[in-house]
């Protein structure tokens, strides 16, 4: 068989680029701190990997963001590109490139709204691709090992050669190449010299609970504004004034309505009961509140007559998520 035949015979990995770290540069190598995130196209990151003969790539900036300032545009147009490529048969997986301050969240919305059957791994970088020693290849190609190995299905995440799952990991450093965990469920599994090793399953389709994913996905990108669900902590000396605060936007003009708020409670998930007197009037007044927990490790363990209900098992900026997407769905 000629050679190009051949070549054609192999399925596609397609990259979509958000932006990050991994496309960061600095104006000078040593500097891992003053750089600017989404500067490096990533066109030129995968063309600078240098990948082995065979391997069929192909490559669409859908954004170029500090994924600090994530928002509802780019992931909807980030969905629309990935229901369009997971969609055809030559591609076998998918691969996004994205910073790490907010994959987490773009991770579980992404297996919450998609729930693919093929492989979509999203990597990243700690260091600016300008780094004398940068993180971001070496992470993308584990990422794309990933998209082409034919069991892996669901959206995973991949940093310093471990799989997390799009529910459990979590950034846990600043600074460090080696900044996700995946708490107590730990890592589904690493990439050690270009092969998978696989400790747990594959994140499934609907493990969240959710069945009609497509009508969720339509309802997703018909949106102009996620429901509105605000984040707060419990703490030492906590009060009531942001809640009471808050629902006072329901009552003005302007500013969007609050329908859910998000708390991070102490240990369990237990409220100074100065801010839970205020949420649980926040309730009364319409508003869904859900309890999550400051720790990293653990889930927050429902206890009968709890006067707020928990998330189980999410991270606070999960259970925004969940909670905004349970609204949605009305
Ligand atoms: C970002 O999240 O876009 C910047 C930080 C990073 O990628 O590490």
């Amino acid at each position: 068989m000629p050679q190009t035949e051949q070549a054609q015979e192999q399925p596609v990995v397609v990259v979509l680029g958000t932006g990050g770290t991994i496309s960061g540069r600095a104006a000078r190598a040593d500097d891992l701190v003053s750089y600017a995130a989404g500067e490096v196209s990533v066109a030129d990151l995968v063309s600078e990997l240098g990948l082995q003969p065979g391997v069929r790539l192909e490559s669409e900036q859908v954004a170029q963001v500090d994924s600090k300032d994530m928002d509802l545009r780019v992931w909807q147009r980030l969905c629309e590109r990935i229901r369009y490529h997971l969609a055809r048969t030559d591609v076998c997986g998918l691969v996004i490139t994205h910073g790490t301050d907010t994959i987490e969240e773009t991770a579980y919305l992404l297996q919450a709204l998609l729930g693919p059957t093929k492989p979509v791994v999203l990597t990243c970088a700690m260091r600016p691709a300008s780094a004398l020693a940068p993180d971001g290849p070496q992470n993308l190609a584990d990422a794309l090992v990933l998209a082409r190995h034919h069991q892996a299905q669901g959206v995973l995440v991949v940093c310093a050669g471990k799989i997390h799952g799009p529910a459990e990991v979590t950034k846990v450093h600043t600074y460090r190449t080696d900044a996700f965990d995946s708490g107590d469920a730990g890592p589904i599994g690493v990439i050690e010299h270009g092969q998978v090793r696989r400790w747990r399953p594959w994140p499934l389709p609907g493990s969240d609970g959710v069945t009609d994913q497509r009508h969720r996905l339509a309802a997703f990108l018909a949106l102009s504004a996620l429901p509105r669900v605000e984040l707060l902590f419990s703490h030492a000396c906590a009060d009531g004034f942001l809640v009471r605060g808050l629902l006072g936007d329901n009552q003005g003009l302007g500013a969007p309505r609050l329908c859910g708020l998000v708390v991070a409670g102490t240990g369990n998930g237990s409220l100074h009961r100065s801010l839970q007197d205020a949420l649980v009037q926040a309730q009364r007044a319409g508003v869904r509140v859900v309890r999550s927990s400051r720790c990293a490790y653990g889930r927050v363990q429902p206890a009968e007559g709890d006067a707020l209900e928990s998330m189980a098992g999410l991270s606070p900026v999960k259970s925004r998520l969940a909670l905004a997407l349970d609204l949605m769905a009305g």
